[in-house]
């Protein structure tokens, strides 16, 4: 038995890969996407785990229609999930309301009310390791605390995404480390939930009963229920490893698995991780102190808009363009834009933490007016953004020599070019890319190995499976680093246009206009 079948529920799509342990790759694929909850106010970001589930099922379905004989041999599985929603369930395992997800950034009272719960941001970072950005789970415990008292009566289970689709498919519940550390009340350090975290969401409450047990990340969370296995063709014995978050998957899928390696995700979120050995924490808790999923750390830098604001420009202004003549407009304009910089904050950010900021661009004038200087000055804007965080992970002691770069972004030539400019690093991409699909196949591999006491480590798994490809590696062009060195100076000081104190006078241009936003739109 070498087939694993990894799954990666992300946030506008869910894909299924089978992979073949003998041969190192993938046989077989199925992708289906989903949308947010549409009509919901700017900030509210939602999606009903139910959609989840049918995507799940629907990927399934095209598995077996291609008459893929693969599936039934297939000798577990593991789920990889967006990280930071909030599933919540009543006592009978069913689902109150939709999740509030990683990029909902309607919690910025709720984060307040939690910091000041908490004594402020030492304290904060003495018992997580964390601070409180609106887009971890914490907020919205609160959030449903405060807005749905109702529904928070009923709350029996606190899941993250992708311990949602472990219990649809072995009737468990269950945690592990990597995607629990995302949630704001779990002790990084230590690897194990805060009941003081939990108590700052609700003193009255024992919410320490309804977060799930926790298990180890080579663990299986069960077997996959008698009827999902009768309905999809599969074995009876297939386990179901821990998974983790879409970020810790993402580490094992680029082979991130000891210290000093670097990966940047180019996908709806941006995400920069390092795999380290001890706890990284940041005093400014600008990078996440995350636990990755195979018992080691994963120090991590997330802005929130990466692909969501170059797809927003894509579909507003490249009406019927496919991704190569999108690439080809960019190509053909000079590092910089001519001067046109977009900050990408559409719907609010984290990095820098600024939940209530929209996009601005800077340098709009008829020579800069075109669809491809938008294009480029989004993908420049993007990454500045993530340039920030690398600049932050050094600060913290993490050095890369290359970086790994991984997520749909990755797979154009002009942005890979754009990344080790700004970065002034050398990027490549790990060959075929399934990111964090294959990530969770392999700690899948992984996790199977172990119960058949193999000993085989995940650094030898992916030391074996996973390869950089030479068609993807890129060096950084001397002009065009210089250039963006410049260009990064500017967006530092533009970025700090949202800072708190700006924002903060209801008599501020951005307090005015949101009001303006909230009455006529
Ligand atoms: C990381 C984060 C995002 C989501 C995307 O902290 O919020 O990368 O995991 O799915």
């Amino acid at each position: 038995m070498t087939i694993f079948l990894g799954i990666d529920c992300g946030t506008q799509s869910l894909k299924a890969i089978l992979w073949d342990a003998e041969a190192g790759n993938v046989i077989d694929s199925a992708q289906v996407a989903y949308p947010l909850i549409a009509g919901l106010p700017p900030g509210h970001k939602e999606q009903h785990p139910e959609t989840w589930v049918n995507a799940l099922e629907g990927c399934i379905a095209q598995l077996k229609k291609k008459g893929n004989a693969k599936l039934a041999e297939a000798a577990a599985m593991s789920v990889s999930g967006q990280q930071h929603g909030f599933v919540p369930l009543d006592s009978s395992h069913r689902v109150i309301r939709p999740a509030k997800l990683w990029c909902d950034t309607s919690t910025e009272a709720e984060c307040a009310a939690l910091l000041d719960a908490a004594g402020g941001l030492t304290s904060t970072i003495a018992e997580t390791g964390n601070g409180i950005p609106a887009g971890f789970t914490i907020s919205k415990v609160r959030w449903l605390r405060d807005h749905e008292p109702d529904n928070y009566r009923r709350l029996a289970h606190i899941l993250l995404p992708h311990d949602y689709l472990n219990f649809y498919l072995t009737g468990q519940i269950a945690a592990e480390c990597g995607d629990a550390s995302g949630t704001g009340f779990f002790q990084v350090r230590n690897r194990r939930w805060s009941e003081k975290a939990l108590q700052w969401i609700d003193p009255d409450t024992c919410l320490l009963e309804k977060v799930p047990p926790l298990i180890k990340s080579h663990k299986p969370v069960g077997t996959l229920r008698h009827a999902l296995s009768e309905r999809w063709g599969m074995s009876e014995t297939v386990l179901v490893s821990s998974g983790g978050g879409d970020n810790m998957m993402g580490a094992i899928g680029t082979g991130n698995v000891t210290d000093g390696m670097v990966t940047v995700s180019l996908g709806t979120s941006g995400t920069l991780y390092a795999c380290s050995s001890v706890p990284v924490i940041d005093p400014a808790t600008e990078i996440a102190a995350f636990c990755d999923s195979t018992g080691n750390w994963l120090p991590l830098a997330c802005t929130m808009n990466v692909t969501v604001a170059t797809e927003m420009i894509r579909s507003g202004f490249f009406t019927m363009a496919d991704f190569a003549q999108f690439d080809s407009g960019i190509s053909n304009l000079p590092p910089g834009s001519h001067g046109l910089i977009l900050l990408p904050y559409l719907e609010g950010e984290r990095m820098p933490n600024v939940p209530q900021a929209t996009g601005v661009l800077l340098g709009l004038r008829p020579a800069t007016s075109t669809p491809a200087h938008l294009a480029r000055a989004a993908m420049e804007g993007v990454t500045l953004g993530l340039r920030y965080g690398l600049d932050r992970m050094k600060s913290l002691g993490i050095e890369p020599r290359v970086i790994q770069l991984t997520g749909g972004g990755a797979k154009s030539r002009v942005w890979r070019q754009i990344v080790a400019d700004v970065f002034d690093t050398g990027v490549a991409c790990p060959v075929g890319d399934e990111g964090a699909a294959l990530g969770a196949a392999l700690q899948a591999y992984w996790m199977w190995e172990t119960e058949r006491g193999s000993g085989r480590s995940i650094k030898e798994i992916t030391a074996r499976y996973v390869a950089l490809d030479p068609e993807t590696v890129t060096a950084p062009n001397p002009k065009s680093r210089d250039c963006y060195a410049e260009l990064y100076e500017v967006y530092l000081k533009f970025s700090t246009l949202f800072c708190t104190d700006c924002v903060a006078s209801s008599d501020s241009v951005f307090a005015r206009h949101r009001h303006f936003v909230e009455k006529y739109s």
